[in-house]
């Protein structure tokens, strides 16, 4: 189980013609990925995905919060001492190409990681070849062809599954895939959240999926949670499917209807959500972070800050004073 509490992250930005500003890409996150799990984190460009599955990935420190692993609070020990827990988590990027190096075959690329394991874990080193293939056999890949092959010889689809064979060459707890099937063919995309959801059957492994696209969290398992960061603050938690079907944050509402978004406007009865873009960061936060572009925003969303939680019969963590199932619709940047 890897959990997180609190976890805060401002960045400080300099230069430029505005000059320095900071930037509060995290505002006290919490979370949870239990083993095998599936949890997905959704939002829009900019509002601190990628930041968090860095912090969990040990890649990123944080200003202020806990990160445990397995009850091991990541505070409590030294640098050092953290890197066999953060080991257990691997991080699957969006471009499996500047993943691999493109000099080495992708035997060269499975043998120094699978070489340590075996040292690690008291093997010999003839058991290095034989878990090579059957790595590859277990993302999908006929050894034979792919071993001795560069990674300009594979299609985009065999080299993400190349990247996360190699990631499983440490048995991990837990792989964060980051826009892992955004630059890879649409046809061939299916195929790689396929695999991720039957990682977890398989081995037990919990994914981290970091997407746009609410639709691709779905692939990675319908029993998994959703997770709708905007700016750097959780508004609505929940399971995949009951979020999809009623979200009850305006800015869930509005992420679910971007895919219709040009033509969206014309739903009837549908409210607006104003666009990006009008968001002043500098300006100190009162209030709900959503107010200015929520149609539905009161006098108390102005003044209070909204915390996620339960209310009523909502079976979903959500983050508003008015919270409800209606028709909510993004506006595209520049038709505000
Ligand atoms: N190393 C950094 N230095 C300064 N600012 C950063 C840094 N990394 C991220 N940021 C800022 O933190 C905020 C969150 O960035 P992050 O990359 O986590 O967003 P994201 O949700 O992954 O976006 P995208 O969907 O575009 O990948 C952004 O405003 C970004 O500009
Ligand atoms: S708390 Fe108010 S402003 Fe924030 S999303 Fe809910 S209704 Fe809109
Ligand atoms: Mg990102």
């Amino acid at each position: 189980m890897i959990t997180g509490q609190g976890i805060t992250k401002t960045f400080r930005q300099r230069g430029g013609v505005l000059g320095a500003r900071e930037v509060r890409a995290l505002r006290g996150v919490d979370f949870a990925v239990g083993r095998g799990g599936a949890v997905s984190f959704i939002g829009e460009s900019g509002c601190g995905k990628t930041t968090l599955g860095r912090i969990i990935a040990g890649l990123e420190g944080h200003d202020s919060g806990e990160i445990t692993v397995d009850g091991v609070a990541m505070s409590s020990l030294r640098p050092r001492a953290r890197r066999p827990y953060f080991r257990r988590i691997q991080l699957i990027h969006q471009d499996p190409y500047s993943a691999l190096n493109p000099t080495r075959t992708v035997y060269q690329a499975l043998l120094a990681p699978l070489a340590l394991r075996a040292r690690q874990t008291g093997r010999p080193a003839s058991w290095v070849d034989g878990r090579a293939g059957e790595l590859l056999d277990l993302v999908g890949l006929d050894p034979d062809y792919v071993l001795p092959r560069y990674p300009h010889q594979l299609s985009g689809g065999m080299r993400q599954r190349v990247v996360i064979a190699r990631a499983l060459t440490v048995d991990p707890e837990m792989l964060v895939a980051d826009e892992a099937v955004s630059m890879i063919d649409v046809s061939l995309r299916l195929g790689i959240l396929a695999l991720l959801r039957d990682l977890r059957e398989r081995l037990g492994v919990s994914v981290l999926f970091i997407t746009h696209d609410v639709a691709t969290a779905r692939y990675i398992g319908d029993d998994g949670e959703l997770y709708v960061i905007y700016r750097g603050q959780v508004v609505e938690r929940g399971p995949v499917e009951t979020i999809i079907s009623a979200p009850v944050h305006p800015y869930t509402q509005a992420l679910l209807s971007a895919i219709p978004v040009l033509h969206g406007l014309e739903r009837p009865g549908a409210q607006p959500v104003a666009p990006t873009g009008t968001l002043e960061e500098d300006k100190p936060d009162a209030g709900c972070l959503f107010a200015r572009r929520c149609p539905f925003a009161t006098a108390r969303c102005a003044e209070e800050v909204p915390v996620l939680g339960r209310t009523g019969d909502i079976p979903q963590e959500h983050a508003c004073f008015h919270p409800e199932a209606r028709s909510v619709v993004a506006v595209p940047a520049g038709r505000a």
